[in-house]
């Protein structure tokens, strides 16, 4: 076969499909738009989901890509096997009711022959089981009936991505690669042929013809248009064109395992293959998810990309590599793919970035953390044991950041078993206590010591965040130790600290201690009366009273905080101005992922006020003016006019931090140097804490990008849930539109870049137009939907008939009763019209409910009212039990009320007093 290289592939199938008038779509982002089923872009065909289904107005009915795709299903035999990826590419055609299975098979076969020069006679194919169609379009195309075969639907049968959309019966293109490729049984048994498991036919393209849209019931309903998917992994055809034997073989992820190879010194061979392996797969899936703004982080999409900067962590460790190594390998994929993807040009030094940190984090207790569990499997292996419990599994991940499926997968390799259910309920656990055991334990520390009320730490972390400190004492268990040993818990007292310490709702920071011998991971820091308690975890060797040591906090945590910091008192000055100068703070909360404000103010914020407040706080960041702390004389600080809080205690001396006009307050917490570094503000949540006060929580810097990323992604998802419930019910009725006016991830990533501090309001704007435009189409289909429904009604001859043939008597009176869900009265009297046309001697009890209400029409012919019937009376009974009033003529009665619970029994109440009058 004619060697390609990935590149030479990938642009061959664009310029093929491109000249068989297909438009060339980018590839879509790894987070899914519009399908919050879905955790990541699985496949080419996601971001056409719409398209296929018909919810939105289709801008092509021919298209083909380069997808990018992650599936972490099989991530733990990911680097064990020659063809497992978590990462890949997808080149794929699509038709949304343009060409189906004829041209689908022809451009498959004729772009493998002519373009991939792959011989005819070695394409097998494979058909759902009775698509003959299928079969008999092959045989036409010249693949020979004894290299077609039936498959099922586990093989040929696909969709729907996530948990509804387009799917159907598929067809693959298999390539034969001779028999000595084939298993030792292969061969001899004559069963061999695609569909065996053996390494002779490999898949290498997939057309899928949908024909069905799946609910999410599983329900499999005609799609209204048939459509074309079809997929090829890039690396699987450059494998076989190759001739490789595996896809890490084939030139792009050679030339990674190269720079792996050049950059640690090691070898790829037979012994450190899966290493290699894995660092290659997981450094692509993390670069292009990072790429994509998808951040390690404890949940979902996030705890995906740590799990793999882990796993790709402990394979890097198992080849002797210990510091930081993964983010090196960035410049080599930038190199790669930033041909096919430009954008990752510029984001590269961020991903780069992102990814040493979150390797620095997790290298400081890998160590430990393995030591332990090896302490521990050593310790079961002695006492007969192979279960490995929930709590010590659990240790792992609480402690030492051991994702769950890595604590798994180190523990099923050594031959003992993984508890999981276990594991989650300890997880469950520590839901609950989380952060409170901290605090139950402190204020208590410092009653065994005899100068305690002289303690006082000295605080160095205004200006900087590492330095050199002496440890007065320890702590363990609420009691007073000498020293504390690797694996242990406690707390260390020093003498002086750039750790700042929970207070003035500033949460307290992370970091380091550690000298030569030790390093502690402080979890938190809190305070006791005048003394500073650093609370953690020995991660190495042990830590002594009297040791002298190097302090570092966790500067990217502390800058976070500061912005959300220095936010919250330009958000108190915003207030003022806006509100009025009686909104006092009462509590706070700046954490390093949002703020949280309480004040008083009699009333909720109007959306006016929140849009002007959010204005403000951005305009005071735009404005770049440093933030100035000094220490004043108390009384000196109160003249300046500076903002205290009035129930806090205060000293003679007190700190004031100014950032010009636009805030003064007394506060002892962390600050940005200048309101600049606040980047952005966005305000996104308003409600009352009780007492009369309101609560705003708002979040400043790089979190206001993926609010208005995720704000704009669920408004996508409801426009098209709407699309869907629309088309159903108009049939081509179409609510397009607003979904193309909805900014994409990267259009609002550059908004932030071009408007800066003026972004937020820009985009608050193109919200409200398309919230405001979604308003309007929906009430417009609204009231079409009602006049459909009253037409209906009148011309539905079926119902009518239905109403009739279940009507009962009562002597010589026929009475129709039912009960429609939000059916207007207009409606009802129309039908009631058709029903006493049809019989005269009829008396038509028709109730409606909608929400909470209910609606009763009553009527019948004169005939009626001469024997005695009166609608009026009739209904007025019936209204008492819905809570309502009403009444009306004898011959035609309507009113509402509520309980519709109730409705049925009104009804049959109704019927009862005919049958007492009439006799039943
Ligand atoms: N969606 C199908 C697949 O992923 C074809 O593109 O295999």
């Amino acid at each position: 076969m004619k060697f390609k290289s990935v590149k030479e592939i990938g642009d061959l199938y664009l310029s093929y499909f491109q000249s068989k008038a297909h438009s060339i779509v980018p590839s879509s982002s790894l987070i899914p738009a519009g399908d919050p089923t879905l955790l990541f872009t699985t496949a080419g065909m996601v971001q056409f989901k719409p398209l296929f289904t018909g919810a939105v107005e289709l801008p092509y009915t021919r298209a083909a890509s380069i997808q990018k795709c992650l599936r972490t299903t099989d991530l733990e035999v990911v680097g064990k096997t020659e063809r497992h990826c978590t990462f890949f590419e997808m080149l794929g055609n699509f038709s949304f009711g343009d060409y189906f299975k004829k041209e689908a098979i022809e451009f498959a076969l004729d772009f493998s022959l002519q373009k991939l020069e792959i011989p005819k006679d070695k394409i097998w194919v494979t058909i759902y089981l009775d698509d003959d169609e299928a079969k008999e379009i092959w045989m036409k195309a010249g693949i020979p009936e004894e290299r077609i075969v039936r498959l099922g639907k586990k093989d040929n049968f696909w969709g729907p991505a996530g948990d509804s959309g387009a799917c159907g019966p598929c067809s693959e293109l298999y390539l034969d690669r001779g028999p000595e490729k084939g298993g030792p049984d292969c061969g001899t048994s004559g069963t061999c042929k695609p569909g065996c498991d053996c390494d002779r036919y490999l898949e290498y393209w997939n057309l899928v013809f949908n024909q069905f849209n799946q609910t999410v019931t599983g329900e499999l309903l005609p799609l209204k248009q048939t459509g074309i998917d079809t997929g090829s992994g890039l690396e699987r055809v450059a494998m076989l064109l190759q001739e490789v034997d595996s896809v890490y073989d084939t030139d792009e992820l050679k030339h990674i395992i190269q720079t792996i190879e050049t950059l640690s010194g090691k070898k790829y061979d037979e012994s450190t293959k899966v290493n290699f392996r894995v660092i290659t797969d997981h450094s692509r899936s993390v670069f292009f998810s990072i790429g994509d703004r998808i951040y390690p982080d404890r949940t979902g999409r996030g705890y995906v990309i740590r799990r793999l900067i882990r796993r790709a962590s402990l394979f890097a460790r198992k080849l002797g590599i210990k510091e930081p190594f993964l983010y090196k390998i960035v410049e080599t994929l930038t190199q790669i793919y930033s041909s096919r993807y430009p954008e990752l040009k510029e984001r590269a030094s961020e991903i780069q970035n992102v990814i040493r940190k979150e390797e620095e984090l997790f290298l400081n207790t890998l160590e430990v953390g393995l030591e332990e569990l090896e302490e521990l499997l050593v310790r079961m292996k002695s006492q007969g044991q192979t279960d490995v419990k929930g709590v010590d599994s659990f240790r792992l991940y609480s402690t030492f950041g051991f994702p769950k499926e890595m604590t798994r997968e180190l523990v099923l390799e050594r031959g003992f078993s993984f508890n999981d259910s276990e594991f989650d309920a300890e997880l469950e656990k520590d839901r609950d206590l989380s952060r409170a055991s901290w605090k139950g334990k402190k204020n208590t520390y410092l009653t065994g010591i005899s100068d305690s009320s002289a303690l006082k730490t000295e605080f160095t972390g205004y200006t900087r965040l590492t330095g050199n400190s002496k440890v007065l004492y320890l702590f363990k268990d609420g009691k007073q130790v000498n020293s504390l040993k690797a694996g242990e818990e406690g707390v260390v007292l020093l003498d002086q600290t750039p750790f700042y310490a929970e207070g003035g709702g500033q949460l307290g920071d992370w970091g380091y201690l550690k000298n030569a011998q030790f390093q502690f991971q402080v979890q938190d820091t809190q305070k006791e009366n005048e003394s500073h308690l650093h609370l953690g975890l020995v991660l190495r060797g042990e830590i002594r009273v009297g040791d002298v040591l190097e302090t570092e906090v966790d500067a990217g945590r502390r800058q976070r905080l500061a912005g959300h910091h220095s936010g919250t008192h330009l958000l108190n000055g915003a207030l003022r101005r806006i509100l009025g100068t009686h909104v006092a703070q009462k509590g706070s909360v700046v954490s390093p992922d949002y703020l949280r404000f309480d004040f008083s103010h009699p009333s909720a914020l109007t959306e006016e006020e929140i849009r002007k407040i959010e204005k403000d706080v951005n305009e005071a960041v735009a404005k770049s003016v440093a933030v100035e702390t000094e220490v004043l004389p108390i009384e000196k600080a109160k003249t300046s006019g500076a903002l205290s809080m009035f129930d806090e205690k205060y000293g003679n001396l007190v700190r004031v931090v100014t950032m010009g006009d636009s805030s003064k307050e007394f506060c002892g917490g962390t600050h940005v140097s200048n309101t600049k570094e606040i980047a952005y503000f966005a305000l996104i949540k308003e409600g009352s804490p009780g007492a009369g006060n309101r609560r705003i929580e708002a979040i400043c810097g790089d979190p206001v990008i993926d609010y208005f990323q995720s704000v704009f992604q669920s408004l996508a998802e409801k426009i098209q849930d709407y699309n869907l419930g629309a088309k159903e019910v108009y049939g081509d009725l179409k609510q397009h539109g607003i979904l193309d006016k909805i900014p994409a991830p990267e259009e609002i990533q550059s908004i932030f870049e071009t408007k800066k501090t003026l972004a937020v309001e820009s985009l608050r704007e193109i919200k409200k137009a398309l919230e405001s435009s979604l308003a309007e189409k929906s009430a417009a289909l609204h009231r079409e939907k009602k006049k459909k429904e009253a037409l209906s009604f009148q011309l539905n001859p079926e119902l009518v008939e239905d109403i009739f043939n279940s009507s009962l008597k009562v002597k010589d009176i026929t009475i129709a009763k039912r009960v429609f869900d939000g059916v207007d009265a207009k409606s009802l009297k129309d039908l009631a019209d058709s029903l006493k046309a049809r019989e005269p001697k009829i008396l038509c009890l028709f109730a409606s409910k909608e929400g909470d209400s209910s609606t009763l029409v009553f009527m019948c012919n004169k005939v009626l009212n001469d024997a005695g019937v009166h609608c009026g009376n009739l209904l007025k009974t019936s209204l008492e039990l819905l809570g309502g009033k009403g009444g009306g003529r004898p011959d035609m009665a309507q009113g509402g009320g509520k309980n519709p619970e109730q409705i049925d029994s009104a009804l049959e109440s109704a019927v009862n007093e005919i049958k007492n009058k009439f006799g039943g």
